[in-house]
């Protein structure tokens, strides 16, 4: 089904969806883990918590994969999967000042950059050679205020993921690098990660579902701009009676990035698979130094307020697709251009080489 199937590639291009299955079914999320989350650069965290030499920070990426991150003694970034090669404890944990990574479990030690130091015992045992337990490498980069890695050690640059990203946010006049963050939240929904997704991703249920902020922003099909970029896809919004627009982003795989107009501040949710029925919203809010709290926990409290409405919608999704009785729905491609190009970004990423060169 997921290797090469022309009847739905044409399908999508129609506008019809992604089948209920691909939300439901565990051996999807196995190949998204593959291929989408196995070699994407993914949000891992504010860039503040390795930004000396010495420190680390611990996190989950994709939803299922344990990432560490380090400064090291030289100012490099390292990024490692955070599995210890003894037995599989988890090596990190949380974040803070190290010289060098030590398991819990049985006292391996490794270096910042790497390599097994020491592992009590071993040395009584014949042929046991510390230089092939290294832990295993991840690519990690920062742009401005966010933390990012690649499981994929062969990965190109983060820059080729962003491209011209950094420059449309440029254009807000927001300094992200002034930029410093304030607040994490962490938000359960019994939806599969693409519902969600493609959630954030139209404003046609905006006028229905969001009185609130559609009293805020221009949501009509003329003022509200959608953009689809290779790697990125990106949504304008005017706000009413006053100059200025929210920027909504999503950098593929599965990070919104959004600028609120008014005082400087950054929003990331990283939108996290909890299984194939599943997911999280992981929101760090980002404003500048000198911001008032009353204004950032507004902004919480109204994210939060999108976020309950949003809740309701996609878990009535998941419900209704799990039924498998309507197999495919219909997008309309003009106000849901940015669920159709998601849609077909997932299916892309997940069909064969050989049919991507088709
Ligand atoms: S599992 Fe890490 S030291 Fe044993
Ligand atoms: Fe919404």
């Amino acid at each position: 089904m997921l290797a090469a199937d022309p009847e739905l590639a044409r399908s999508l291009a129609a506008g019809y969806t992604l089948p209920a299955e691909w939300y439901t079914d565990p051996a999807v999320l196995q190949r998204e883990r593959e291929r989408i989350f196995g070699r994407s650069w993914l949000y891992a965290g504010p860039a503040s918590l390795v930004s000396r030499s010495g420190s680390y920070v611990a996190c989950e990426v994709g939803g299922y994969l344990p990432a560490v991150i380090v400064r090291d003694g030289e100012g490099r970034l390292q990024a490692f999967v955070n599995v210890c090669r003894h037995r599989g404890h988890l090596v990190a944990r949380g974040s803070g000042a190290c010289e060098s990574l030590q398991c819990p479990y049985h006292a391996w030690t490794y270096g910042l950059d790497g390599r097994l130091r020491a592992a009590p015992r071993s040395a009584l045992e014949p042929g046991f050679d510390k230089d092939d337990f290294s832990l295993l490498p991840m690519q990690a980069e920062t742009f401005g205020p966010l933390l990012f890695v690649n499981p994929d050690p062969a990965a190109g640059p983060l820059a080729e993921t962003l491209r011209e990203l950094p420059a449309i946010l440029a254009r807000s006049g927001t300094d992200l690098a002034a930029l410093r963050h304030h607040h994490r939240t962490d938000l359960g929904m019994a939806a599969n990660w693409k519902i969600a997704v493609e959630n954030y991703l139209e404003c046609y249920h905006c006028p229905v579902a969001h009185k609130r902020f559609s009293a805020m922003v221009d949501v009509g099909p003329d003022a509200y701009r959608l953009e689809s970029r290779e790697t990125f896809l990106s949504q304008f919004a005017p706000v009413r009676d006053a100059p200025g627009e929210f920027q909504y982003h999503l950098l593929w795989p599965n990070l919104a990035v959004m600028l609120y107009a008014g005082p400087p501040n950054l929003i990331v949710y990283g939108y996290e698979p909890d299984g194939p029925e599943g997911s999280r919203r992981i929101a760090d809010y980002f404003s500048a130094e000198e911001a008032d709290d009353a204004t950032r926990r507004e902004t919480i409290a109204f994210s939060t307020e999108l976020f309950e409405e949003d809740r309701a919608l996609v878990e009535s999704v998941q419900r209704g697709l799990r039924t498998g009785r309507v197999r495919q729905g219909r997008v309309l491609p003009r106000s849901e251009l940015l669920v159709h190009r998601f849609q077909s970004m997932v299916y892309q990423a997940l069909s064969t080489e050989e049919e991507r060169r088709r």
